[in-house]
């Protein structure tokens, strides 16, 4: 038999330490098996990406074997992926069940989770400590006075380029995880709940978003309605920000030798409001093409990918949240990241969902609509309560569904 080699292709944020420790995963992946696998790049945002997949999915395009996808993309592809369930019967039993239910659809699951991802707050602990501040914010609301005053005097040091907090506010996917967190933590629901009612035209989810364009030009820099991740990582890094709402992977730059705010900072859940503290659940989970010639080799390098070893290795050396609760567990792992306490936690408790798998092929015009719709409360194109009726509108056209409120009570995923 010749060597079998795989095609993969991911979406990950491609530091130079991601891609060193990759290279070297994959080359003892090939030793184990004799299977040799090619990287395909991919584009950096998850609407290129997306585009990308379905144009290598296409029947006869002889595309990749595997693939990672966005926790939001099993009920776009779930067609052209097998189900892994036969497969990862332990991992589905053992895994955060809201992770787990996020890549399944149809009882199917699309794929295994590979990256845990959840939005956060990055805090200077140094900045909280001079403003005398004893923790970060528990509340939006708080986020917004403490980030006022660092702000204010750090200015009056001559620091004229120094911002309260900074995010993603591009109409990009990233705002609609900015503003569903905003939104779901004051009680102003999900955009479409688990029961498919469109709920997004509701007063809390209106204050979430004027309050989120009050901070353009005044807490965050009137160019944040043209950030995505990578934007503000920078301004952060640079020690120009408080505050910073980014994903797990913020960490590692952060925390880089030669960063100018290393054991500068910190990382707590982001803040809340009436109905919680949550954060949206991102990453990505990784997927078979149903067109695949080796299915049984793609399987095994799923395996090895999500294996202890190389979960345990990424997480002290990429600081990337392991996938499966019992990893937490153990003392390599949690005593290098003593946060990742946290996450295990938030995972349980602290996610918001995007409406992805109950709108299923449609969710790619649900969250664009939304996410236009927030921009241009940002933007100041259009008030808030004007969005958001034509944004419900919108989404009854594009969904069928019926409007209604949001679910009632604390958000549990
Ligand atoms: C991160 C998340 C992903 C999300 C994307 C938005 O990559 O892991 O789920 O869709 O950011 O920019």
């Amino acid at each position: 038999h010749a060597p079998v080699t795989l095609t993969f292709v991911d979406q990950e944020w491609a530091t130079t330490t991601f891609n060193q420790e990759r290279e070297q995963e994959l080359q003892q992946f090939t030793r184990e098996t004799g299977i040799q696998v090619k990287l395909l790049p991919s584009p950096e945002s998850t609407r290129e990406q997306l585009a990308l997949w379905r144009e290598l999915l296409r029947p006869g395009a002889s595309g990749p074997d595997v693939y990672t996808i966005d926790v939001i993309w099993p009920g776009i592809l779930n067609e052209d992926f097998i189900d892994l369930k036969p497969y990862f019967a332990n991992e589905v039993s053992g895994g955060f069940p809201a992770i787990t239910a996020s890549y399944t659809v149809d009882n199917q699951l699309v794929g295994v989770p590979y990256d845990a991802n959840i939005g956060l707050l990055y805090y200077r602990t140094d900045l909280l400590r001079e403003y005398g501040y004893r923790g970060p914010p528990r509340t939006w609301d708080e986020l917004e006075t403490m980030a006022a005053r660092i702000q204010a005097g750090e200015r009056a040091k001559g620091k004229k380029e120094f911002w309260g907090f900074v995010w993603q506010g591009a109409a990009t996917e990233a705002l609609t995880c900015n503003a569903l967190e905003w939104q779901a933590a004051e009680g102003g629901g999900q955009v479409i709940e688990k029961d498919k009612t469109i709920s997004v035209n509701n007063p809390d989810a209106i204050r979430a978003w004027q309050r989120a364009a009050r901070w353009v030009g005044s807490i965050s820099p009137p160019g944040e309605v043209g950030y995505k991740e990578w934007d503000s990582l920078n301004v952060w890094i640079a020690g120009d920000a408080a505050f910073m709402r980014n994903w797990t992977l913020g960490y590692v730059d952060s925390q880089a030798a030669g960063s100018p705010i290393r054991n500068k900072f910190d990382v707590s859940l982001l803040p809340g409001g009436k109905a919680g503290r949550v954060g949206t659940l991102g990453g990505t989970g990784l997927a078979v093409s149903r067109f695949s010639a080796h299915p049984r080799e793609a399987v095994e390098l799923v395996r090895y990918l999500i294996s202890r070893d190389v979960q345990v290795k990424r997480s002290r050396l990429l600081s990337e949240a392991p996938t499966r609760p019992e990893l937490y567990e153990l003392p390599e792992v949690i005593e290098p990241n003593p946060r990742f306490a946290l996450l295990s936690q938030a995972f349980r408790t602290g996610i918001v969902a995007r409406p992805s798998n109950i709108t299923g092929k449609k969710y790619e015009d649900v969250s664009n609509a939304y996410m236009l719709a927030v921009h241009s409360v940002l933007t100041g194109a259009r008030s808030a309560p004007e969005a958001a009726t034509a944004l419900e509108n919108e989404l009854v056209r594009i969904t069928g569904f019926k409007k209604g409120p949001p679910a009632k009570g604390i958000i549990k995923p």
